[in-house]
């Protein structure tokens, strides 16, 4: 039997309706390498707060923050990116951070240029505790 003339098939167009999805998932992927390191550009959720001491530093490699406690309590975030140029500093000695590049070193609690070649303190950050959360953001 020969084929049917024009079986019209109609192609029926579904509405798109795509649920959204539920809940955006954590950007926490650390995976391998590659891009520039960057410091948040919005608020990002650190750790917890009882992970920086009093009179301590914390370096959260993966978010290029550094976090320090005064003795009384408050927080202090910078950038740990290093203002020479630009390397993502990797080491926090006491509250000393030191620049894999070519070994600047700056103070964890004020930013401050403890060894050149930087000349350029590290970009202060805000944070703050969030339900026993540290929060860093953008630029202070
Ligand atoms: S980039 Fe850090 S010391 Fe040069």
């Amino acid at each position: 039997m020969p084929g049917r003339p024009s079986a019209s098939r109609r192609t029926v167009l579904r509405g798109a309706a795509l649920t959204p999805v539920a809940g955006l998932g954590l950007a926490a992927c650390s995976g391998g390498g590659g891009g520039a390191p960057a410091t948040p550009t919005a608020p990002v959720v650190l750790g917890a707060e009882s992970e920086v001491a009093k009179g301590g530093a914390e370096l959260y490699q993966d978010q290029n923050v550094v976090v320090s406690r005064a003795e009384d309590g408050s927080l202090t975030a910078f950038s740990s990116i290093c203002t020479h140029a630009g390397c993502a500093i990797n080491k926090l000695d006491g509250t000393t951070l030191v620049c894999p590049c070519h070994g600047s070193e700056f103070d964890a609690r004020t930013g401050k240029v403890l060894r050149a070649p930087a000349t350029e303190p590290l970009k202060a950050l805000t944070v703050e505790a969030k339900n026993g959360k540290i929060v860093a953001g953008p630029e202070a």
